[in-house]
């Protein structure tokens, strides 16, 4: 059977994308699938790839073959294509490593979907929801979990006059409080205001990257995160892991450039390892998951669980939190990725 491992990509999480789809490239069992891999440039260049070496030292971009999915059900192909020749190559199954927009967030999804080829992971409602954070929290407020009370703060509502937004804000919370772009991956454009000129200054920015920004309150607590694996009605979820980060909070530079810690057996507040697991397998219930995900909370020191976010595709670098927590959990790496390439097939 043929999979093809689609990589990089053009959101700001691109490079995550290329060490991921490195660390998942290696652990195919190549006795059963020919692997293809497939990298986008952060233009959405799509480009076929040699080996898993080229993707490690950025060679990858020189290709001079292109390849894509053809959106046609009933050839469930890619057409690869060098210097104007095109051939068709039959595809069985996609694995898209892709974090962030345009790969996380339904869009690959809904092409795949369209060339009728089963891939890895959520589809396209679950994921486009899981990347939206203010969608997310409206899918979450029904099911009871706590999350961080938040004020959405809309492009539309605020382009005259920002001041409103900024009394209701003031009424509601105390500083600091958080501000994000909705939809947006690994923290860019993300901020902590401490009085109101940053959080005016923090909203600005964060229109930049979307139409719509959350400001939250501030949880303090564990950030906590656990791995789910599976499909409705069948999910299995790690153990609980948790993040101790370097800088203020865990943002793009802590996740991947500072030192963060990834602790597998840290003290935890009684009762965060029992409940959030099952706290991790109905969100992913109710997001409509399908495949994998990586659920994240925060821990309060009274054992209160506060959800923070879902990544619909969680990161498999090798500091990454949820191939360890399977690991931990017995599910080793080849193990986690020919159950999750056999899951797309179901
Ligand atoms: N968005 C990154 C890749 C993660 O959550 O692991
Ligand atoms: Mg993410």
């Amino acid at each position: 059977r043929r999979l093809v491992i689609i990589f990089g990509g053009r959101s700001s999480e691109h490079e995550i994308s290329v060490i991921s789809a490195t660390n998942v490239s290696k652990q195919v069992d190549t006795d059963k699938y020919e692997l293809i891999l497939v990298g986008i440039t952060k233009e959405g260049k799509w480009l076929k790839v040699d080996s898993i070496s080229s993707m490690e030292d950025g060679n990858w971009l020189n290709s001079k073959t292109s390849a894509y999915i053809l959106p046609d059900a009933t050839k469930k192909c890619i057409m690869v294509e060098t210097g104007g020749e095109y051939k068709e190559v039959h595809v069985d199954v996609v694995f898209p490593v892709l974090h962030g927009l345009f790969g996380e967030d339904g869009t690959v999804q809904g092409l795949l979907e369209l060339a009728k080829i089963p891939y890895v992971g959520c589809g396209v409602l679950a994921s486009a929801i899981g990347m939206d954070k203010l969608y997310t929290k409206l899918v979450v407020d029904k099911l009871g979990i706590r999350q961080a009370a938040y004020e959405a703060v809309l492009d539309y509502e605020v382009r005259e006059d920002l001041s409103g937004k900024i009394k209701k804000i003031e009424g509601r919370f105390d500083y600091p409080v958080f501000i994000k772009p909705s939809n947006a991956g690994s923290s860019r454009g993300v901020s902590k205001a401490l009085d109101r000129e940053e959080l005016k200054k923090g909203i600005l920015e964060a229109l930049k990257h979307d139409r719509k920004v959350l400001v939250e309150e501030t949880v303090v607590g564990h950030e906590v995160e656990c791995g789910v694996l599976g499909k409705p009605g069948d999910v299995t979820a790690s153990g609980v892991g948790e993040i101790k980060s370097a800088a203020t909070f865990y943002d793009y530079d802590a996740k991947y450039k500072l030192d963060s810690l990834t602790l597998l057996d840290s003290k935890l507040p009684d009762g965060v390892r029992e409940k959030l697991p099952e706290y991790a397998k109905k969100i992913f219930t109710a997001l409509d998951g399908f495949g994998l995900s990586r659920v994240d909370f925060f821990a309060k020191e009274d054992g209160e669980i506060v959800f923070n976010e879902i990544n619909t595709m969680p990161g498999f670098t090798a500091i990454s939190m949820y191939p360890m927590l399977f690991e931990a959990a017995g599910i080793g790496k080849k193990d986690l990725i020919d159950r999750l390439i056999e899951l797309a097939f179901e």
